[in-house]
């Protein structure tokens, strides 16, 4: 037996999440469920969000515990996701966590969701050991990292130190505006990555690691620079042409995202790397990275993409707060670090 359980909740944006893993980090449960009511509003409705996220959080909870084979009183805590990401989904995560906690008396274990990215990467059967490199990209970050050992606390003499971040769109936005600009569903990530599949991406040069210093990214001249090029190409050319629009623009995100990878290794010294974040299941770019490093540390897909497992193992490293200290506990949208 791997010890103490810890029960997650994970709410920071449309997927409904909670897990349960043992002190060791293996996986007991890791229930997602998907809200796919955004298709059709072309991205996140943050009031649709919440309103579903309380209509599904019990009975994601009851599935996590019972997949687990325990309840709630045998458990060690419960841990959730603080912020970054949207007040009102969180809360609801967190008015849940709260509630379950203190009807049994449990520490409750707050987790900054990214914490909880880099923690995907420690769970149980094939842990990546600090310190090592990681790449955190989808939807709403974009974030390169050196992880100096298991814990929360960021910064320079921290456990995980920021070499680079975005400074306007997220990888995973640049991909799904990029898919709505070609008349691709919601999310737009996997949906561009299939059509690219078909297209050259040679065929249009699109800006690379556009103007920015250091190890900063930015997104949305490339998505402008793609706007520009279906206008000037005219509907009809712009529909023939697709799929080599779609291949050289992901060509242009993946060179973005690993040269300031490649610049990050050669200034650190530090080759051990991994990848998370939904962006992280883009074939191209896992290509890119093993080029660059070929025992590239990818968790599977269900952990790369938002859920609640990587929260509960970033709690086996977190610190626990004791009943009833937390319950003042607030979600924070952003800017805790
Ligand atoms: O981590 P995630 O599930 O949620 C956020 O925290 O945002 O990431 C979702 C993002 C979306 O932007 C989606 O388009 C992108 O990850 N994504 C992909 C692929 N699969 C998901 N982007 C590129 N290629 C993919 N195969
Ligand atoms: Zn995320």
């Amino acid at each position: 037996d791997g010890g103490g359980l810890l029960l997650a909740i994970e709410t920071s944006c449309d997927d409904t999440c909670a897990a349960v893993v043992a002190r060791d980090g293996e996986i007991r449960s890791n229930v997602i469920s998907s809200q796919g009511v955004h298709d059709r509003y072309g991205g996140v409705v943050p009031e649709v969000a919440s309103r579903h996220h309380l209509e599904l959080i019990e009975t994601v909870v009851e599935d996590a515990l019972a997949q687990a084979g325990t309840t709630l009183p045998q458990l060690d805590g419960i841990a959730v996701t603080q912020g970054p990401g949207l007040v009102g989904a969180l809360l609801v995560g967190v008015a849940t966590a709260k509630a379950l906690a203190a009807a049994h008396r449990l520490p409750l274990v707050p987790v900054d969701h990214l914490h909880g990215h880099v923690a995907a990467s420690f769970v149980q059967p094939d842990p990546i050991e600090p310190p090592f490199l990681i790449l955190i990209a989808s939807g709403g970050h974009t974030l390169l990292a050196h992880v100096k050992d298991h814990g929360a606390r960021w910064g320079r003499d921290g456990s995980i130190e920021v070499l680079g971040s975005t400074r306007d769109d997220a990888a995973g936005e640049a991909f799904d505006k990029g898919a709505r600009l070609l008349g691709l569903g919601y999310p737009g990530g996997p949906a561009l990555q299939r059509l690219a599949a078909e297209g050259d991406p040679e065929a249009f040069a699109f800006p690379v690691a556009a103007q920015v210093p250091g190890l900063d990214f930015s997104f949305s001249g490339l998505k402008t620079a793609l706007l520009y090029k279906t206008r000037e190409l005219g509907e009809e050319e712009t529909e023939r042409r697709r799929a080599d629009l779609a291949a050289s623009y992901q060509r242009a995100i993946v060179e973005t995202l690993a040269r300031r990878v490649e610049r990050a290794r050669a200034e650190t010294g530090i080759e051990r790397l991994a990848i998370g974040g939904g962006v992280a299941a883009n074939g191209p770019l896992r290509e890119r990275l093993r080029r660059l490093a070929p025992d590239l540390h990818v968790p599977p897909r269900e952990l790369c993409t938002d859920n609640a497992a990587m929260i509960a193992s970033a709690a086996r490293f977190a610190q626990p707060v004791a009943f009833p200290g937390y319950l003042s506990l607030d979600a924070y949208s952003s800017g805790e670090r």
